[in-house]
């Protein structure tokens, strides 16, 4: 099992297996994204990718969420759940996406056994929507969560990251809430984190959570207890709503107690923490399947280099530049 020196255990990674996305949110990658010209390293191969998982997987991993940039730009993304989920024997294979082509996807999607999906979603106005990402392309992305459900497909959660004077006002909270209504969907706000690009973006949008906080209040939402291993998000529930709503407040006190996770770029190095400057790369030990044991040690002794918490409210973003590597 993988523990911290402050007896968190870390059965969740998150893998970036691509830095490249296809949108251009304007607190990530305004003008698109661009090849990183000081790292020539490419992104994990399959067969890393693999030897990776089985080593997690024996280490007491039971869900791998796959992250971008936009994982299902990858060729062979089907083939990486299908590795996770046969070859290493993960649990739980979930996805963090924009939607994307998601109405042509979800067929797919389904049939690959995955077993939840994030879609990143700003907003439910269109004009907003493409504002935010540069693509108008709310309605496909609506049209997949239709297919989804009607496929019997669960496990679906939208994450919207709020932004002061785009999306935080009552009326976009009241369209949410609707949407909640009759979608069994759990819905997220995130409050915008500083990264190492988005200072100016940051200082202009950036807003507390307490405004939705105040709005969940206010209708009669319920403050649900923590659950065993709840992630970062505090949900709220409200018996005459299908979907859940929740808020991932990054910048709140307690918010790494309940860290769960450990991260890998798209590269093959090991983050401890989304916002900290420890990242080790533990590809030269992904080349053969004997190595096995060597990188289980690895990984292993990394994590007493976990600290407790991020330095965010101080402004320290360590060496995040942006979440497209890190996949959020
Ligand atoms: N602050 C908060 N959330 C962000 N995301 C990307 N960049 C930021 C940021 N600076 C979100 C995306 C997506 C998830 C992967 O991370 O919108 O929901
Ligand atoms: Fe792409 Fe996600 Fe960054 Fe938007 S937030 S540009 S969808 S990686």
């Amino acid at each position: 099992m993988l523990k911290d020196s402050f007896g968190r255990t870390f059965p969740y990674i998150r893998m970036s297996i691509t830095d490249v996305c296809n949108f251009k949110c304007g607190y990530c990658l305004p003008n698109g994204y661009q090849v990183d010209k000081s790292d020539n390293r490419k992104f994990l191969h399959l067969d890393e990718i693999k030897r990776l998982a089985k080593c997690f997987s024996e280490l007491g991993v039971n869900k791998i969420r796959i992250t971008g940039g936009e994982p299902t730009v990858r060729k062979d993304f089907f083939e990486i759940i299908k590795v996770l989920k046969v070859d290493a024997g993960i649990k739980k294979v979930v996805i963090t996406t924009n939607g994307y082509h998601l109405d042509k996807k979800a067929k797919l999607l389904v049939d690959s056994g995955l077993n939840g999906i994030n879609i990143s979603m700003d907003s439910l106005n269109r004009e907003t929507f493409k504002n935010v990402t540069g693509h108008d392309r709310l309605p496909e992305i609506l049209e997949g969560i239709k297919n989804l459900q009607e496929l019997g497909f669960e496990n679906i959660k939208i994450n919207a990251v709020l932004l002061n004077g785009i999306n935080s006002s009552e009326k976009d909270f009241d369209a949410w809430s609707k949407f909640v209504q009759i979608n069994k969907i759990d819905f997220r706000y995130i409050e915008l984190m500083q990264t190492g690009d988005n200072l100016e973006y940051f200082k202009k949008y950036h807003s507390s959570s307490k405004i939705f906080k105040n709005y969940l209040n206010e209708n009669n939402w319920i403050y649900q207890t923590l659950g065993k291993d709840a992630g970062p998000s505090i949900n709220y529930i409200n018996p005459e709503y299908k979907g859940k709503f929740g808020i991932i407040a990054p910048y709140s006190k307690d918010f790494c107690k309940t860290c769960n996770r450990l991260r890998i770029t798209s590269r093959g190095d090991l983050r401890l923490c989304l916002f900290g400057n420890t990242g080790i790369s533990v590809r030269h030990l992904l080349q053969k399947d004997d190595q096995l044991n060597e990188l289980k040690d690895l990984i292993l002794k990394q994590m007493q280099f976990k600290k407790e918490s991020h330095y965010l409210e101080l402004g320290d973003t360590g060496s995040t530049k942006n979440l497209s590597k890190t996949g959020g």
